[in-house]
C-alpha cells in the first residue's frame, strides 16, 4: 500500500488536511450549560457529562448557578435577553417555559428530539410546549413529600399524620418531649418560607389542601377565594413560634434539609433529592424516616408538580450537538442512573417499575402515587406573567406568615394586582 511508504512526516500532514475536510457536524464541539445547584445535583450532572463526553467527543462545562429557582431564572433571563452565546443549554424549571420561549429553540424540528419526547409524560411535555412549540425535554420531574421521623413516631405512640391537623398535635407532642428531655433546639415542622418560588409551592399546597388552590380561571381570570385562603394563611402563621422557628421565613430547600438531616426536627416537607441526601452515611436520620403524602386540608392533599428540563438556547453556535446532549440527559439510562444516584424521578413512566431503581429506592411507588395526583403551578394560566404573579403571591403569603399584615388584606392587595395584570394582558 502506498501509505506504508509514506515518510512519517508526510502521513502527518495528509492527516490533518483529511481532518480538515471532515464535515462541521463531526467535529467535536465544546459545550457550556447552565444549572442549579441544589444537594449533589452538579456531581450528579457531571457524571453524565462525562460519558456524553467519553461517547460523542463533546466537551460540556458546567455553569453552577444558585439553589434558588427564583435567583437563577432572574440571571437567565439577562443572558437570554442579551442574547447570550456563551451558554448552549440551560436547566429551566417547569414553570418557565411559557416565559422564554422566544430565546429557545424548538426541538420538534430535530427529528430525534421529536420522537424522543414521546416517552415521556404527556403533561410535562405539554407543560414544555409553548405555542406549538417544543421548547425543552424533561430531566426529571419533582414533587414534595411529608418526610417523617418513623422512630420518634413509635417512642411517642404516634401515627404517621393524615391531616394538616393530626401534623400539628403530632410535631406539638414531639417537639414538647424531646425538649424536655434536653433537644432545646428540636422542632415540630420545617418547611419553605423564604421570600422565592418555594414559598409559592408550599402556599399553593396550603390552599389547594383547603379547597382555596384556584387562584385563576383557564382565561387567566383571578378567581381568588379570600375569606378560604385568609383562614388557611392565617392558621399556617399560627405555626410560626409554635411547631416551626421564626428563622423558616428565610429558608429554602437546603436550610430545611440541614435542621431535619442533622436530626433536628420531627417533619419536613421537601422534595425527592432531599430523601437520597438523608439516606448518606453519615446523616443523623438513615434509616429513621419514611416519607408519606403531605397532610390533607378539606379537599384533600395537594402537593405541587416541579421538575427540571433541559432547552437549547437559539443563541447557541453548536444547535446539533446541543440537542444532543439534551436527548442524552433526558434519555432513560440517564434518568436511570440519576434515580438511583439522587432520587431524581423519572419522566419516563416505565421506570416505575425498573427492578434496578426499585432494589435502591424502595420508596419510589409512594413517589409516583403523588406525582399522579400534584396539581401545576398556575403557569400556563399567567403565560408571561408568572413570574410577576408568584413573586406577588408568594410576597403575600411571606408578609402573613411573618406577622407583618394580616392575611386578608395581603390577599385582597394581592387580587387587586392579578386584575391589573390581567389587564395588561388583554391589551
Ligand atoms: C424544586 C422544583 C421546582 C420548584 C423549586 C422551588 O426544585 O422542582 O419546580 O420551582 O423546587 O424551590
Amino acid at each position: 500500500m502506498a501509505m506504508i511508504r509514506l515518510r512519517p512526516v508526510v502521513a502527518l500532514l495528509l492527516a490533518s488536511l483529511l481532518l480538515a475536510l471532515v464535515p462541521p457536524c463531526a467535529r467535536a464541539a465544546q459545550l457550556t450549560m447552565a444549572s442549579g445547584a441544589t444537594g449533589r445535583d452538579i456531581a450528579v450532572l457531571r457524571a453524565a457529562l462525562d460519558r456524553f463526553e467519553a461517547q460523542t467527543g463533546h466537551t460540556v462545562r458546567i455553569i453552577e448557578m444558585p439553589s434558588s429557582s427564583t435567583d437563577e431564572f432572574a440571571q437567565y433571563r439577562l443572558w437570554l435577553a442579551a442574547g447570550n452565546r456563551d451558554v448552549d443549554v440551560y436547566r429551566t424549571d417547569i414553570i418557565w417555559a411559557p416565559q422564554i420561549a422566544n430565546h429557545l429553540l424548538d426541538l420538534s424540528a430535530f427529528e430525534p428530539a421529536r420522537l424522543a419526547a414521546r416517552a415521556h409524560f404527556p403533561n410535562i411535555i405539554d407543560s414544555q410546549t409553548v405555542d406549538g412549540r417544543l421548547v425543552a425535554l424533561p430531566y426529571y420531574t419533582d414533587v414534595p413529600a411529608l418526610f417523617y421521623r418513623r422512630d420518634l413516631l413509635d417512642r411517642y405512640g404516634l401515627a404517621v399524620p393524615e391531616t394538616w391537623d393530626d401534623l400539628v398535635t403530632a410535631a406539638r407532642a414531639i417537639q414538647a418531649g424531646e425538649r424536655a428531655a434536653g433537644a432545646d433546639r428540636f422542632h415540630g415542622y420545617v418547611f419553605q418560607a423564604a421570600s422565592y418560588e418555594g414559598l409559592t409551592c408550599n402556599g399553593l399546597e396550603w390552599l389547594a389542601a383547603a379547597g382555596a388552590g384556584e387562584l385563576f380561571d383557564t382565561e387567566g381570570r383571578p378567581v381568588i377565594d379570600i375569606a378560604g385562603a385568609s383562614a388557611v394563611l392565617t392558621r399556617v402563621a399560627s405555626w410560626i413560634g409554635d411547631i416551626t422557628p421564626q428563622g423558616v421565613l428565610a429558608w429554602r430547600e437546603e436550610e430545611s434539609r440541614g435542621i431535619w438531616q442533622t436530626g433536628h426536627a420531627a417533619f419536613m416537607r421537601n422534595w425527592p433529592y432531599a430523601a437520597a441526601l438523608s439516606s448518606d452515611e453519615g446523616s443523623a436520620v438513615k434509616g429513621r424516616f419514611g416519607i408519606a403524602p403531605l397532610p390533607a386540608g378539606t379537599a384533600g392533599s395537594a402537593a405541587t408538580l416541579g421538575g427540571w428540563n433541559l432547552a437549547v438556547s437559539r443563541y447557541s453556535r453548536e444547535p446539533d450537538a446541543a440537542v444532543d446532549l439534551v436527548r442524552f440527559l433526558s434519555s432513560a439510562q440517564a434518568q436511570k442512573d440519576r434515580a438511583i444516584a439522587n432520587n431524581n424521578l423519572p419522566t419516563i413512566p416505565a421506570l416505575y417499575t425498573d427492578p434496578q431503581i426499585l432494589a435502591v429506592r424502595p420508596d419510589l411507588p409512594i413517589w409516583k402515587r403523588i406525582v399522579d395526583d400534584a396539581i401545576a403551578r398556575p403557569s400556563a394560566r399567567t403565560g408571561r406573567h408568572y413570574n410577576e404573579f408568584s413573586k406577588e403571591f408568594w410576597s403575600a403569603v411571606h408578609a402573613t406568615l411573618s406577622g407583618r399584615d394580616d392575611a386578608r388584606r395581603q390577599l385582597v392587595r394581592f387580587e387587586a394586582r392579578m386584575k391589573r395584570l390581567q389587564r395588561g394582558r388583554r391589551r
